[in-house]
């Protein structure tokens, strides 16, 4: 390795805390994890945080719709985005909050600094307000006719229609969100940051490299239309932090959610003994990067090192934005279901497979890439399964059979293996550079070339042959240390997949200084299949887990009654319908079921025989409140083997979009009573 160690603090953008993690998040996510992974295989220091973003309007609301406390729903989303992240082998150092002590003191401490510098103004500034729930609106929570085209419905900041931008004042009879009142507008006083003070400071910096040209081109229309003040702060009721100084005023959600990579850096440090102020005073010779997509650039770009300059911090090394994630061409779509939740994904896929293919569609521009689902197969079946993991499968079974997992002492073709040591370099300098694409294709280059070399001594050719016994042993040795070559090189984009080749090769984790030393004179184990072909099936199966609508028929059984637009099926005979064999049912044991969205794992008492089923009703019940519960089910059903168990019967529920209503009967039945 040719440069020093360099000591490098990476971010992600914060996540808000009121929803699910899902593959548009992901690519960011996986972009950032591979380039931290690879700046560890290459011996750096380096340490990547992120948190939840706790605070603003949006979690308050979210929590009262739920009837939760905001710090009961943000501890929830907390737990499930720190699963879904890890699930995604997505290794932070550290996963905070926004909503922590920490960032409370660095955005008070920032705040105060600026003021005492004079970069904050106050002024007194009209909003829309909803008289009827008592708070100030932000745009997004007005809707009324757009003032341009009169399409009814719009935001109070654009029209979805005709594109015009306007004012929330300038809509026709516009209404709140929320309470569906008419808003008022109403004077308040604000807290202001002056950007402008900080425009030299800002485009000598932007000049220094630390943006990408795309963005370049952004900002100097920003510049042209001349920085303004900031509103920084929001007033009550608003789920936030006070202002020190200003009593009923909250910080905007965007002032504390930067300094929230901060707060999580100060509690690592306090966690593994670092040095905060190592990685944020000026001069420090420490690298900061923050990985972030192209929308939110404005607050990276332009408010952020304004706000460290002012404080006396130092600025970012570099701001990395990528581009969007599109589906087969088209925005994410929760009916299409191509909205895919990262849980829901793990449901039926591998991380790795997404992983890699993010990777290979990555580059260090701000370009939307697209999850073509036919590509997506193809390349994982093609480049890891064909080609990378078949190198270690045709040789790994002669080195263990006949040579007792030993590995030769000597390169059969030290060139070859040469090559592949030397490829390194251009490999290390498209991760560096955030050319995953590039990366990744140099590396199946190699593994074309791994498997013709294999291709060309048929080792299984060799192995019938008289005297051509040691040459078996030297050919399948050079192909695996082809191979470890390989996973050393893909380390960062398949970390799960590099640990099971760790275990298979019996060495230690792999790193990058370890390519100057093949494995030779080395006993290997037996070698286990490392990834299975992706299925068509599998991606049809999790598009239509994601759909927003009812869930499937096999999950939840067929409404009782119906609705208007549900219409009344064909008849069926008595004799038919007497084949059903109802019974009534008790819940005696209920549980959601890991990794499934929508199913509840019951236990049925049919009076003296109990019963398994599983039913698609987690999002209308908690288990909890199923618990000793009468329901109806059909005892008869042939039970169907489901992918977390067996399924025993199935119990009934009305439904049709607007809701799941088990069904119950009268008080005094019994379970095991048959329904007629
Ligand atoms: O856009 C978002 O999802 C924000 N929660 C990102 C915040 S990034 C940082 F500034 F905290
Ligand atoms: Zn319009």
């Amino acid at each position: 390795m040719s440069d020093r160690t360099r000591r490098i603090l990476v971010t992600s953008a914060l996540p808000y805390a009121n929803g699910p993690i899902h593959i548009g998040h992901l690519v960011e996510y996986i972009q950032t994890d591979i380039w931290v992974r690879f700046q560890k295989l290459r011996g750096h220091e380096c340490h990547y945080l992120c948190a939840d973003d706790a605070h603003g309007t949006p979690i308050m609301l979210r929590a009262e719709q739920e009837g939760l406390q905001p710090e009961q729903l943000i501890a929830r989303v907390w737990q499930e985005h720190y699963a879904d992240f890890g699930d995604f082998l997505i290794e932070f150092d550290n996963y905070y909050s926004t909503h922590s002590p920490e960032n409370r003191h660095y955005a008070e401490l920032i705040y105060s600094r600026l003021d005492a510098a004079g970069h904050i103004n106050r002024r007194v500034i009209t909003q829309a307000y909803d008289p009827e729930k008592q708070m100030f609106l932000p745009d997004r929570f007005i809707k009324g006719e757009c003032p341009r085209c009169g399409t009814p419905d719009q935001y109070g900041d654009s029209c979805e229609n005709c594109g015009s931008t306007y004012s929330p004042t300038d809509l026709k009879n516009p209404r709140s969100v929320i309470s569906g009142a008419t808003p008022i507008t109403k004077e308040s006083l604000h807290l202001f940051f002056k950007l402008a003070d900080f425009e030299a400071m800002l485009k000598e910096w932007i000049g220094s490299g630390t943006i990408q040209p795309q963005m370049a081109n952004k900002l100097n229309e920003w510049f042209t239309a001349g920085l303004q003040e900031w509103d920084i702060s929001r007033d009550a009721p608003y789920w936030g932090f006070e202002i020190p100084d200003a009593p009923g005023k909250y910080f905007y959600v965007w002032l504390d959610a930067p300094i929230g990579y901060m707060a999580s850096f100060q509690n690592y440090c306090s966690r593994v003994g670092l040095d905060f102020a190592d990685f944020w005073n000026p001069d420090s010779g420490t690298e900061v990067y923050h990985f972030i997509g192209k929308d939110i650039a404005y607050f990276h770009i332009l408010f952020w090192p304004a706000m460290l300059t002012g404080a006396g911090f130092r600025k970012p090394t570099a701001v990395n934005c990528h581009g969007f994630l599109t589906v087969d061409g088209q925005k994410m779509s929760k009916s299409r279901g191509t909205f895919i939740k990262a849980r829901t994904y793990l449901d039926y896929l591998r991380p790795e497979c997404l992983r890699y293919y993010f990777a290979t569609k990555l580059s260090d521009g701000i370009d939307d890439l697209d999850l073509n689902f036919d590509d997506f197969l193809q390349r994982v079946n093609s480049d890891l399964v064909g080609k990378l993991v078949n190198i270690a499968s045709r040789c790994a079974g002669f080195i263990t059979r006949r040579f007792d997992g030993r590995l030769a002492g000597t390169l059969a073709e030290p060139t070859l293996y040469a090559d592949f040591v030397a490829a390194g370099d251009s490999i290390a300098q498209a991760y560096e550079r955030r050319e995953f694409g590039r990366a990744m294709r140099e590396i199946m280059a190699l593994a074309d070339r791994a498997n013709q070399y294999i291709d060309e001594k048929k080792p299984w050719a060799l192995a019938k042959q008289a005297g051509a016994e040691a040459e078996v042993q030297t050919v399948c040795s050079l192909g695996l240390n082809l191979f470890r070559t390989l996973i050393l090189y893909l380390k960062p984009v398949l970390p799960g997949i590099a640990a099971q080749v760790e275990q298979f090769l019996q060495i230690d984790p792999l790193c990058w200084a370890d390519l100057a030393t093949p494995l030779l004179d080395h006993t290997i184990v037996e070698y286990k299949p490392l990834l299975q072909r992706i299925e068509m099936r599998q991606i049809a199966a999790m598009v239509e887990d994601s759909k927003e609508s009812y869930p499937a028929a096999e999950e939840v059984a067929q409404p009782a009654g119906h609705l208007a637009s549900d219409p009344i099926g064909p008849a069926v005979s008595i004799e038919d319908f007497a084949k059903l064999d109802l019974r009534v049912a008790r819940i005696v044991k209920a549980e959601a079921v890991v990794g499934a969205d929508k199913l509840v794992r019951l236990e049925l008492d049919l009076g003296g025989e109990t019963r398994q089923v599983f039913a698609g009703i987690k999002s209308a019940y908690a288990p909890e409140q199923l618990l000793g519960r009468l329901t109806i089910m059909v005892a008869n059903l042939a039970p169907r083997k489901m992918r977390f168990g067996v399924s025993e019967g199935m119990i009934l529920a009305a439904g049709g979009g607007g809701g799941i209503y088990l069904l119950s009967p009268d008080s005094g039945a019994e379970p095991g009573m048959r329904v007629k």
